[in-house]
């Protein structure tokens, strides 16, 4: 699939078969996570690959109840390991890049589940401490995105886009 045809045909995925995911497929959809830009490639991506039902359980009561995210086979927990950017670029890091560096490794897991037929959905609203609770995460991991993965069970219709010409701007806002 091309490249643009794999950014508009994604969508956000709310149900799921049971149908299990290929090992080699999940190490694809992985590896493309970590394969993402990062500030001064300090790479503070943590991935949490959660198949088990308890801890999805958990997981959807900490999602405000989303109960399609334990509908899927696997369920990632993307964290970012905040000194690893903080390290080297202080607040900054702390507070911005590790949190973009971990969102564009989530788009590009996105993406590369997409191209193998699997659906997914980004799920942000969540009780973070009661994620890392859940996963254990040890003290400077945050949990920053739940993502879902799993052959789809329905074919959402592409939600409107503010147009083009509304956001772009020549030279200056
Ligand atoms: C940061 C972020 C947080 C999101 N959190 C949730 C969420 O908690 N639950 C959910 O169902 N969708 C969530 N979404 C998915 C959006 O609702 C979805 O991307 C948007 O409606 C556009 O639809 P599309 O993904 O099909 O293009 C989130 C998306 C982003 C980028």
């Amino acid at each position: 699939m091309d490249v643009f045809d794999v950014i508009k045909g994604r969508r956000s995925v709310r149900r799921f078969k049971p149908d299990p995911i290929e090992e080699s497929d999940l190490e694809k959809i992985l590896d493309a996570g970590r394969n993402a830009p990062s500030a001064g490639n300090c790479q503070p991506l943590e991935l949490i690959v959660v198949r088990n039902e308890k801890i999805k359980r958990q997981l959807v009561k900490s999602a405000l109840g989303q109960s399609f995210l334990a509908e899927a086979p696997v369920v990632v927990v993307v964290c970012a390991n905040v000194s690893r950017t903080s390290n080297r670029y202080g607040k900054r890091g702390a507070e911005l890049y590790c949190i973009q560096d971990t969102a564009a490794a989530i788009q590009n897991m996105l993406l590369a589940a997409y191209a193998l037929g699997y659906g997914t959905c980004w799920v942000g609203a969540f009780d973070e401490e009661a994620v890392a609770k859940s996963i254990k995460a040890p003290e400077g991991i945050r949990p920053v995105g739940i993502i879902p993965i799993g052959r789809p069970a329905e074919k959402p219709k592409a939600p409107p886009r503010i147009s083009l010409n509304e956001i772009v701007h020549e030279n200056t806002f």
